[in-house]
């Protein structure tokens, strides 16, 4: 038995590197898989639908299911296609992992109008289009009487949050509005029984760090590699699973180290030499300190207003959301 045996995922950027790993283990964890991803190159141009066929054939071969989807996150109407994919080839959606992202490292000084919202609109602008989406099938399935964890795993980085990078300007604002918008969610949608956290992956080998000095050095033979794009995969799938209780939360991962954020700084660690399983996190991550949204609002406000518990903060947040509830002028938007 897997620990994700049933759940529906959509991973975004699924098609190489830490997508592709969350993929091949979610997958072996026993999620029904739609890999999404456009193919394009490091900078967001181009486009090869062969690369989430690859995975999902990859997928299959092991005996698991999964399904391609080659739309842009950037995309608004393709953001809905991924959500549809999934409900279509699999009768519904549990669980969203938002990790697509491009990049364009400039200096500020030489970065380009298109150059900052291009990167901005794959992962901060995708992070939100798949999450909305997704939210509008999980509040009609919740209407309709559903009663299931739903779960979304955004992904940051420590560009953005612990350790920001020169020429990263728009790279580094999107993870932090990611990170942010986290919270946001984790407030929001709980109402419907979807969790939002986020995972802040850290010098993982792929496409994207591969010039980061030592990052392309061969990993000794038979000796857990820390940089393999690998090691995040579990920390997803714990986040991915029915019961798991986080919700508003930031996990950095390096390597077999994993900590809940504390706002922009690092928290309590975990840490092993060796790739976790999603068994172990479930029995260590909870017992790391963490925050509670619900709690960050109530206290926020309890200035303001005096002592609030957490159902008077629901029911505050209900009215909130209630009150801006009304549908789009264009249903379709
Ligand atoms: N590699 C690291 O060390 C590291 C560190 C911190 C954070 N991250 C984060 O991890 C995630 C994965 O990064 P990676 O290193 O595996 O990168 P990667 O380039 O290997 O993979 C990213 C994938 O996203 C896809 N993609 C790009 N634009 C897309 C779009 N518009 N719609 C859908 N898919 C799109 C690409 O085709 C690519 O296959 C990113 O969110 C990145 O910010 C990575």
């Amino acid at each position: 038995m897997g620990s994700l045996d049933g759940r529906v995922v959509l991973i975004t950027g699924a098609g190489r590197g830490i997508g592709r790993e969350e993929a091949l283990l979610f997958a072996a964890e026993g999620a029904k898989v739609v890999v999404n991803d456009p193919g394009v190159a490091i900078d967001g141009t181009g486009g090869d639908g062969g690369v989430a066929d690859a995975v999902v054939k990859e997928i299959v071969a092991r005996g698991g299911q999964a399904v391609a989807n080659t739309d842009s996150v950037a995309d608004w109407r393709g953001a809905q296609r991924m959500v549809d994919t999934a409900v279509q080839a699999f009768g519904d959606l549990h669980v969203v992992v938002n990790n697509a992202t491009i990049e364009r490292n400039r200096a500020m000084v030489n970065l380009s109008e298109e150059d900052f919202d291009d990167v901005v609109a794959v992962k901060l602008k995708g992070t939100f289009a798949v999450t909305r989406w997704a939210a509008r099938h999980w509040r009609a399935r919740f209407e309709a009487g559903d009663r299931i964890d739903r779960a979304v795993i955004n992904t940051s980085s420590g560009s953005g949050l612990l350790n920001p990078l020169p020429t990263q300007a728009s790279y580094a604002a999107g993870n932090a509005g990611v990170a942010a918008m986290t919270t946001v969610g984790a407030l929001e949608l709980g109402r419907y029984g979807v969790r939002v956290n986020c995972i802040s992956p850290s010098m993982a080998r792929t496409r994207l760090t591969l010039e980061v000095p030592g990052m392309s050095a061969e990993p000794s033979p038979g000796r857990f590699d820390p940089l393999h794009p690998s090691t995040s995969a579990p920390i997803a799938a714990y986040l991915a699973t029915s019961t798991c209780p986080l919700t508003g939360q930031v996990l950095s991962v390096r390597g077999g180290s994993v900590a809940v954020n504390h706002g922009w700084s690092r928290g309590a660690t975990i840490d092993k030499d060796g790739l976790w399983t999603v068994a172990e996190l479930a029995e260590q991550v909870p017992g790391l300190p963490m925050s509670d949204p619900f709690d960050k609002l109530a206290d926020a406000l309890g200035r303001a207003l005096g002592p609030a518990g957490q159902s008077e903060i629901q029911e505050m947040i209900n009215t909130l959301l209630d009150h801006g509830a009304e549908e789009p002028a264009d249903s379709w938007k």
